[in-house]
């Protein structure tokens, strides 16, 4: 169903966000007819800017990030007609007056009170100040209707995210507080719920009695381009590992849940987080994680500068580019089935994925030179490809007995005709319609840092001495393949 009549007020409305994702999600909801009949959204920022300026540089960002074609045949002026642009100066509450002015205009035009929809894709120092300054002035006028959306970073430790909670709530009531991690919103990661609770076959198979290991990959051909001021100071563990790939894990991991309701299939996931067996010591954290940083290398055919020459690194910088770990989840499912996570930048490929190994046949029937004793995988493909894929073995036609290696494959190319939304389709369409099942509750995310703390600690107050310590291209530094050889596995390139 469309939403209802909505404003979405964006602070910092022509940054990188709003140009490359935000505003092209919005163009494509609109091409699917999934914007509400009454929809305007306000840029807000600092600089001095017109409306115009404002919609030129939004109109760039849609003709070159848009999944679709950028037609040039008046679409794009249908959605550039609702965008206005608002100067404010986000700490001072004068600058919310003019707003409150505008939003008040709008609800009388449409003769409705419309949706409020506060979407910050700011810098984290201003997030607090907005939150409140929205509050004070009143223009969060009903709490059914107004939102906040908060993008991450959500916090820089346990300690940050716990602050920011705590402050959030001192202005909205939870319910009214969306926390973005865009990978919810993907495609393919939601399926991974239909996936496992609406076929009978998987879920008997899915615990420790089937199931020997699971690894989740989130490997980027990206470096970190010219994102180095940002990146220097956040790192792998921060930037991937605490939000996308734990929420993975908790996709892979959860708990059936009884219903299809935002805070049951939360509650399933926050269990798993809780689950995670802690890093305790500074030797478990030695033991089952690796760090990396990138020096010069190619990828896909390109050479690229080590991650230290990239502008806004620092010369020595300590910074993770690539982190694997090994993680356990205490709990009656899953114990002892060691989860191995992994992330990395300057990858030789993109691929995001997820792969279940499943334990050895318990007796050995055919002869030794018939086997080649693979193990059963399923491989739940995120993204540049996306499906799934069920690796068996099966008898080489001929006169011997001999096994090979043979895939069923589940393609979204070719089971759908359908056209993939990308993330922030669904995340934005979400929030317009009042839908928190694909955010982050308060809970998880400190939940998530907690997890990582140790590790963070460890990794700040010990500089690792081979940084760089592999060549960008590569699949990263040799300690990572030592974690899981140590176990008798190793990392599945599929
Ligand atoms: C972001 C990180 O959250 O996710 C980036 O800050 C990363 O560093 C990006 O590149 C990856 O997202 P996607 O959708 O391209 O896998």
């Amino acid at each position: 169903k469309k939403p209802g009549s909505t404003v979405l007020v964006i602070f910092g409305a022509s940054g990188d966000l709003s140009q490359r994702k935000l505003v092209p999600a919005l163009y494509n909801l609109m091409l699917d007819s999934w914007l509400p009949d009454n929809f305007a959204m306000i840029g807000v920022s600092h600089h001095d800017r017109t409306t115009d300026d404002l919609r030129e540089i939004l109109k760039d960002g849609v003709s070159k990030y848009s999944r679709r074609d950028f037609r040039g045949n008046g679409d794009w002026e249908r959605l550039s007609s609702s965008i206005t642009y608002y100067k404010a100066d986000f700490t001072n509450p004068e600058s919310y007056k003019g707003l409150a002015e505008e939003l008040d205009a709008y609800d009388e035009k449409w003769g409705t009170k419309a949706n409020r929809i506060f979407y910050l894709s700011v810098s984290p120092q201003f997030i607090e100040p907005i939150a409140q300054n929205i509050n004070t002035s009143g223009i969060a006028n009903s709490i059914e209707n107004s939102r906040i959306v908060v993008e991450k970073p959500f916090g820089r430790d346990y300690d940050s995210a716990e602050h920011l909670n705590k402050k959030l709530r001192e202005h909205f009531k939870e319910s009214q507080i969306y926390r973005i991690d865009h990978y919810l919103g993907k495609e393919t990661v939601q399926n991974i719920m239909a996936f496992r609770f609406a076929n009978t076959i998987f879920e008997p198979l899915w615990n420790r009695n089937y199931i020997d290991s699971v690894q989740i990959t989130v490997a980027e051909t990206v470096g970190v381009e010219h994102r180095g001021n940002y990146y220097d100071k956040s790192g792998a563990l921060r930037d991937m590992i605490q939000n996308h790939l734990l929420q993975l894990l908790c996709m892979v991991a959860m708990e059936p849940p009884i219903t299809y309701e935002a805070d049951e299939i939360q509650n399933r996931k926050v269990d798993v987080l809780h689950s995670v067996r802690p890093f305790s010591t500074d030797e478990k954290v030695q033991e089952d994680t690796v760090r990396g940083q990138y020096f010069e290398g190619v990828v896909e055919g390109e050479t690229i500068e080590g991650y230290r020459d990239a502008k806004g690194t620092a010369e020595e910088s300590n910074t993770e580019t690539y982190a694997a770990m090994k993680v356990y989840l205490d709990n009656w499912r899953w114990k002892d089935v060691p989860f191995y996570l992994r992330t990395g930048k300057s990858m030789p490929e993109k691929n995001t994925s997820i792969t279940i190994q499943f334990k050895p046949v318990s007796h050995k029937l055919f002869p030794s030179e018939a086997t080649t004793n693979l193990p059963n995988l399923l491989t739940i493909n995120i993204q540049p490809s996306m499906g799934v894929k069920l690796c068996m073995q099966a008898k080489k036609p001929g006169l011997k007995m001999s096994l090979n290696k043979v895939g069923m494959t589940f393609d979204y190319d070719d089971a759908f005709t359908e056209a993939t939304p990308e993330a922030y389709e669904t995340l934005l369409l979400d929030v317009m319609q009042g839908d928190s099942t694909l955010f982050m509750r308060a809970d998880q995310v400190e939940a998530a840092w907690k997890i990582v703390m140790p590790i963070l600690n460890y990794w700040e107050n010990n500089k690792e001495k081979e940084f760089p310590n592999y060549a960008a291209g590569s699949w990263g530094p040799q300690k990572a393949d030592d974690l899981l050889e140590r176990d008798g596995r190793s990392w599945l390139n599929v």
